[in-house]
């Protein structure tokens, strides 16, 4: 039996503590279902590899009946699978390339491994969750420009196409997204600490305290937090500790560090969209949810000129939707692996096979 050409593809992801599903058609979201390991982490205080594998292990398979009952999708609707195989724990990797394998052969679907990275900033291209089902939704003109800001890489991207872009620059040290938990952490926020961070931040006078912004000196596309982080540290010491913080004082720490950490992201994205004369300016990635990112974003894309596509907040933290959308584009494209070869490459890039024999490389070159 041949899979239905314009069919929806299932989307697995599994790269660290986030068991998440979803099917995706023409770019529209049918269903998206996560089951989040954020209470079995919260008192690690960060997430531990073997315990975020064995939960996808209990996890994927009701998440994905539950997908595929909400979208009333039996196997025979199914075009085809995505699945994030790259980076990420290879552990909880492993768990989502096996159930893809094993149900790209059971039920006869082509597969395509994914990149976490690209995957975030593809979720760009998906139709809102609001826009109306009857037309076609505005979206980025390729090629545009990405900012893709999570706990784990905080870089900026030329995207060409579905699968293919090129870095043009990315942090020195730490990511973004692990600056926001450890200043959350410091002045004595739950995990994970960006989004409470953030609506904590929202109460706060950013002008009361003063933090540096990370690389001023520097004209190039570079990032850098661990500074502005380790000033955060030595100003929360300095005030007594998390403990000693009232309110209003963990708020203006929160507002200080929260406005230098956009301030450089603001201004080292703007640079490259200038440099590289790119007018559609993207942010992914699960930072990208920060309120004062998105508004700090709009505001200099409007001043600047550009088009600003912010990812709508349910699609920046890890979830399937994306995965699927990328996976329809390169199936699309014609781009798919074979199943028997498919692995988890936890740093990696992977060279994807083409019908007719053809590798062709995939993956972004981070
Ligand atoms: O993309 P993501 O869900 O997972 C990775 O690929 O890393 O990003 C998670 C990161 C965490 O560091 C989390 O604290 C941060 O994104 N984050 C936020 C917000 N929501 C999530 N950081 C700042 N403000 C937010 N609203
Ligand atoms: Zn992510």
């Amino acid at each position: 039996m041949t899979p239905p050409a314009n069919g929806p593809v299932l989307g697995i992801e599994t790269s660290c503590d986030e068991t998440a599903v979803a099917a995706v058609q023409a770019g529209r979201v049918l269903a998206s279902r996560i089951a989040s390991q954020v209470p079995i982490h919260a008192r690690f205080g960060g997430v531990v590899p073997e315990v975020a594998a064995r939960n996808h292990l209990l996890s994927i398979l009701p998440t994905l009946e539950g997908v595929m009952a909400e979208a009333h999708l039996t196997p025979a609707d199914v075009r085809g699978l995505a699945v994030t195989n790259r980076p990420g724990l290879v552990g909880a990797l492993l768990v989502g390339v096996q159930t893809a394998k094993t149900l790209a052969l059971a039920w006869r679907l082509p597969v395509v491994g994914i990149d976490h990275i690209e995957a975030h900033v593809w979720a760009s291209m998906l139709c809102p969750p609001a826009a109306p089902t009857d037309r076609d939704w505005p979206r980025p003109r390729l090629p545009f420009l990405a900012l893709a800001v999570s706990g784990g890489h905080t870089s900026l991207y030329q995207v060409e196409a579905p699968g293919r872009m090129t870095l043009l620059g990315r942090t020195l040290d730490d990511a973004a997204g692990e600056a926001f938990d450890k200043v959350a952490r410091h002045v004595g926020l739950p995990y994970p600490g960006g989004p409470h961070l953030d609506a904590c931040a929202q109460l706060g006078d950013a002008t009361r305290f003063r933090l540096p912004r990370g690389l001023a000196g520097r004209d190039d596309l570079a990032f850098s937090f661990s500074g502005l982080k380790t000033a955060a540290r030595l100003l929360v010491d300095g005030l007594g500790g998390a403990d000693a913080l009232d309110v209003q004082t963990r708020a203006d720490v929160c507002a200080a560090f929260q406005a230098a950490a956009v301030e450089q992201l603001v201004r080292v994205t703007l640079r490259a969209a200038r440099r590289h004369g790119l007018g559609d300016v993207v942010v992914a990635g699960g930072v990208a949810a920060n309120a004062g990112l998105r508004a700090g974003l709009a505001q200099g894309c409007a001043d600047a000129g550009f088009r600003f596509w912010p990812v709508p907040p349910a699609w920046c933290t890890d979830n399937a939707a994306m995965v699927a959308g990328l996976g329809e584009a390169l199936l699309d494209a014609g781009l798919h692996d074979d199943p028997h070869d498919l692995d988890a490459t936890p740093t990696g890039r992977q060279r994807r096979a083409v019908p007719g024999g053809a590798g062709s490389p995939a993956g972004a070159s981070a």
